[in-house]
């Protein structure tokens, strides 16, 4: 394939088979309409971008029952509280002519903190119900894919932005070049723009293939980022690690020159020449190393069942779907897995078709083993679950 940012020829890496929507979960008469496409990824040795080779259709994974809400887990909550407050401190944004802007606002978990001591707001947001969950916590929201007109549109209402902040949102767009025009004349001229994603780093480090799904068509690293929006005039001036959604990374941009570059960015410079993200044999080993997982994971699971154990899952979350069609494991060797999100509960997981229960069915059983789906939510569930008490092994 071409690459989706510079057009250069790209080498196919990893192939992780026919897969379903990842957040596509379904009743059973839903079952025969099922898409599934060939989740296969590329990386592009010009400008150093990992991405998915084919994806589904926009509006087939963002729309008006898009099942994710940002608000679920008490962590993120948190982080995006922080988040908000680092911008007003770090920023010196709490001022009366401050505008700031969300691209994939969700339901207004971050932008809620500006929306509460009266800053002037927007998010913009494609996917109806979190954007009316967005306006109904009072964060001034549209309902929209965000691109160059839309950019047009927000400064005739609001001015140009001082802030244009996105978290797990750019890697979900195949069209950056649209998001990056829309950017770059939003912005004021001392304005940044910060933007957080899972990072390839991570992925590559732990194994984590299930960071590749339909809505995942990038995965990131600072090099990639920064030829990504050299075109738009932008330059990365500050990394921050993040430890969510299982190691993301926080980029932030201005205007090219318009502040120093911190010593964050040498630092993750160096890392990624350390871990080789720039090179054709790192995605060679990693596509070992899921290979490998698929084995050791299906052997696990297989033995334990034949041992008479239950098994079930904890989290139905999009990585899931991945990893469950990869190593095609359906309710034979998990019964059931059980999630917290209403909208999930008493559907049946893509692909696999293993049935969602809710939370408090899973609190009266009592299965022998538990696969943590939710692995980056750990720290949050095992306090949850040891606090409980009860017996079984939680493993992710
Ligand atoms: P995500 O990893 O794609 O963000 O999905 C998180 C899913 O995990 C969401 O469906 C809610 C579910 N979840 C639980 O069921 N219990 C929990 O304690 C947490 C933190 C998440
Ligand atoms: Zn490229």
């Amino acid at each position: 394939m071409t690459c989706r940012i510079c057009k250069s020829a790209t080498t196919e890496v990893v192939d992780l088979g026919k897969m379903p929507i990842a957040n596509g979960f379904l009743d059973e008469r839903q079952f025969k309409d099922e898409c599934f496409f060939d989740l296969k990824t590329a990386f592009c040795e010009k400008c150093k971008t990992f991405q998915l080779v084919q994806q589904p259709q926009p509006e087939m994974m963002f729309h008006d029952h898009y099942a994710f809400f940002s608000s679920t887990s008490q962590a993120m909550i948190e982080h995006f509280g922080q988040m908000a407050r680092s911008y007003l401190s770090d920023f010196n944004l709490n001022r009366p002519d401050t505008f700031v802007v969300e691209l994939g606002s969700n339901d207004g978990v971050m932008l809620r903190h500006f929306a509460n001591i009266g800053i002037k707001h927007l998010g913009i947001e494609p996917s109806a119900n979190v954007a009316e969950a967005a306006k109904k916590n009072g964060v001034n929201t549209i309902t929209k894919f965000f691109n160059k007109d839309v950019a047009l549109e927000a400064i005739k209402e609001y001015g140009k932005a001082d802030l244009i902040s996105a978290a797990n949102v750019m890697c979900h767009i195949p069209d950056l070049r649209s998001v990056g025009d829309g950017v770059e004349i939003l912005l004021k001229d001392d304005g940044i723009f910060v933007f957080e994603d899972p990072y390839l780093g991570d992925m590559i480090q732990k194994t984590s293939y299930d960071q590749i799904y339909d809505e995942h068509v990038y995965l990131f690293s600072l090099q990639s980022v920064s030829n990504i929006f050299a075109s738009h005039g932008l330059e990365v001036f500050r990394v921050a690690p993040q430890v969510t959604h299982g190691g993301s990374m926080r980029y932030y941009l201005c205007r090219k020159g318009k502040r120093p570059t911190e010593e964050s960015v040498n630092h993750q410079q160096q890392m990624e020449r350390r871990l080789k993200l720039d090179s054709m044999e790192t995605f060679v080993s990693f596509k070992n190393a899921c290979e490998q997982h698929k084995k050791d994971f299906l052997g696990l699971l297989t033995n334990l069942k034949n041992e008479g154990k239950r098994i079930v899952g904890y989290a139905a979350t999009s990585k899931s779907t991945t990893v469950l069609n990869y190593c095609g494991i359906g309710s034979k060797l998990i019964e059931y897995i059980c999630d917290t999100t209403p909208i999930k509960q008493n559907k049946f997981s893509p692909g696999m078709h293993i049935p969602i229960k809710p939370y408090d069915h899973f609190k009266k059983d009592n299965p022998d083993y538990v696969a943590l789906f939710g692995w980056n939510h750990a720290k949050e569930i095992l306090t949850k679950e040891s606090a409980a008490g009860g017996g079984g092994t939680i493993s992710g």
